[in-house]
C-alpha cells in the first residue's frame, strides 16, 4: 500500500486548532465545554466531514466519525484521544491522536484502500479533569466503568451540574444512553506524544503501550476558623491553610516511602479562603492525583495520605471530608494487538519499542471492552502539560502511518482480527 502522510497539512491543522483557546496563544487551555472547546470541536467535526467521515455525538459530548466498511454489520475498529485542555496545556497532548487520525483516514482513502470493517474516530469529551475532578468522562461512561447515575451526580466547582453543563453544549439524550456493549467494537488504537524522554533519548520512533498505570484522586475539604491575621495569636488558630500545607507534604512522603520509584503524588490543586493576606485561611481545598503501576503501592500510599490527614486536621481543630474521586486499576493492553503494531513497525522499519504509559488516556477505559493498546511518538524532552510541549512534523508523521497502516490491517479484507 502507497500510504501518504502530508506533514505540512497536519500540522498546519494542528496550529490552527491550538489557536482556539481560552488563553494566550502560545498557550492552549480548552476545558470541557468551554467555548473554546466547543469550538475546537466544531473544527474537529468540520475535518472529519470534509474527510468523507459521518459524524455523530453522544449525550456527553464523546463525537464519532465513521468510514463505513463494505461489512457495517461487522464491529468497528476505533481510533481517537481527546482535543481539551488542562490550564497552561501546550498544543499536541490528544490532538496528534484526533487530527493524526483525520490524516490516517485521509492517507488511507487517497491510497485507495478500502475498509472490510468501519473505522470510527472518536473524540472523547473530558479526558482531562478540569471541570469536574475526573479524567476520562467521556470513555469511562462509554466503557460502562462509571453508571450514569455517578455522572449525574457531578458539580463544577461553582456548584453547576454536569447536565447544565452538557445541555448548554447541545449534548442531547439521557447518560444512559452513552454506554456502549462490550463487543461494540473490535479494537482500538490510541495516537498519542508520549508524555515522558524515553523514545526522544533512545532515539527511536514509536513505542507501543503494553501497560497504562493505575491513576487515583481524592479532594479534600478542609474548614477550619479564619480571623484577622493580627489580632488571632498562634496559639489560638486553626488555620486551614497550613493543615492543606502539611498534608500537601504529607503525600510527598507517602510516594517517596513506598519503596517504589514508580508512585508519584501530586497536589495540584490547592485553594485556600477567603485569599485576602490580612485573615487567616478557614478553608482549603485540595485536589491529589496519586499513581503508580503497581495498585499495592499506590493503595497503601493512598491509605497513608488519608491517614495522615486525619492526624494533621485533628491536631489543627480542623475539619475534613475526603473523596475518593476515582481508584482506577491500570489497563493491561491486548497482547495480540500489541504485537500487530510491532509487526506494522517492522514492515514500515521505523524503529519502535514497547512500553508502559504513565500517563492516563481513555485507552485505559476502551480496554475495558475492546483489544485496545497505543502507539506513542517522540516529544521533546518528554515534556507535556506545559505550552512549551512540542512533536515535530518528522516525529508525528511515522505515528500516523503505523496507525493508518495498522487501521488498514484491522479493518481490510480478509478481516484479521
Ligand atoms: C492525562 O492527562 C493525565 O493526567 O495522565
Ligand atoms: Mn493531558
Ligand atoms: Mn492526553
Amino acid at each position: 500500500m502507497n500510504l501518504t502522510v502530508d506533514k505540512y497539512r497536519l500540522q498546519k491543522e494542528i496550529d490552527e486548532l491550538a489557536l482556539i483557546t481560552e488563553a494566550e496563544p502560545p498557550i492552549v487551555t480548552r476545558v470541557l465545554f468551554s467555548e473554546a472547546d466547543l469550538r475546537g470541536r466544531d473544527f474537529v467535526k468540520q475535518l472529519a466531514r470534509e474527510a468523507g467521515l459521518v459524524v455523530r455525538a453522544d449525550a456527553v459530548g464523546n463525537i464519532f466519525a465513521r468510514w463505513e466498511g463494505s461489512d457495517p454489520k461487522l464491529s468497528a475498529v476505533a481510533t481517537g484521544s481527546h482535543i481539551d485542555a488542562i490550564p497552561n496545556a501546550g498544543k499536541f497532548d490528544g490532538v496528534v491522536g484526533v487530527l493524526g487520525a483525520i490524516e490516517a483516514i485521509r492517507a488511507l482513502k487517497q491510497s485507495g484502500f478500502r475498509p472490510h470493517r468501519s473505522v470510527e474516530l472518536i473524540v472523547f469529551t473530558a479526558e482531562e479533569p478540569t471541570r469536574f475532578g475526573i479524567g476520562c468522562l467521556g470513555s469511562r461512561l462509554l466503557s460502562g466503568v462509571w453508571a450514569p447515575q455517578k455522572a449525574a451526580g457531578l458539580r463544577d466547582r461553582d456548584g453547576k451540574s454536569l447536565d447544565e453543563w452538557r445541555q448548554g453544549a447541545g449534548c442531547a439524550g439521557p447518560l444512559e444512553s452513552i454506554c456502549l456493549p462490550k463487543n461494540h467494537y473490535a479494537a482500538f488504537v490510541e495516537l498519542h506524544i508520549e508524555q515522558g524522554p524515553i523514545l526522544e533519548r533512545e532515539n527511536t520512533n514509536i513505542g507501543i503501550v503494553e501497560k497504562i498505570a493505575a491513576p487515583s484522586t481524592l479532594r479534600m475539604q478542609l474548614t477550619g476558623a479564619g480571623g484577622h491575621a493580627g489580632a488571632v495569636l498562634m496559639p489560638d488558630r486553626h488555620d486551614a491553610g497550613l493543615a492543606a500545607a502539611e498534608i500537601s507534604l504529607a503525600v510527598e512522603q507517602a510516594v517517596t516511602g513506598t519503596g517504589s520509584p514508580d508512585t508519584v503524588g501530586t497536589t495540584g490543586v490547592f485553594r485556600i479562603e477567603p485569599g485576602a493576606v490580612n485573615s487567616v485561611p478557614c478553608r482549603a481545598l485540595l485536589e491529589i492525583d496519586v499513581r503508580d503501576t503497581q495498585v499495592a503501592t499506590r493503595d497503601s500510599a493512598l491509605a497513608q495520605i488519608e491517614a495522615a490527614a486525619v492526624d494533621i486536621c485533628r491536631r489543627r481543630g480542623v475539619a475534613l471530608e475526603v473523596d475518593r474521586l476515582n481508584v482506577d486499576p491500570p489497563a493491561i493492553c491486548d497482547g495480540s494487538l500489541v504485537e500487530t503494531v510491532a509487526a506494522v513497525c517492522r514492515l514500515l522499519e521505523i524503529s519502535h519499542r514497547k512500553m508502559i504509559s504513565r500517563a492516563y488516556h481513555d485507552t485505559l477505559f476502551m480496554a475495558q471492552i475492546c483489544p485496545s493498546t497505543m502507539i506513542f511518538i517522540p516529544c521533546r524532552g518528554g515534556i507535556s502539560h506545559r505550552p512549551d510541549e512540542f512533536a515535530s512534523p518528522e516525529q508525528i508523521a511515522p505515528g500516523v502511518r503505523v496507525l493508518a497502516q495498522t487501521l488498514s490491517q484491522l479493518t481490510g479484507p480478509p478481516a484479521t482480527i
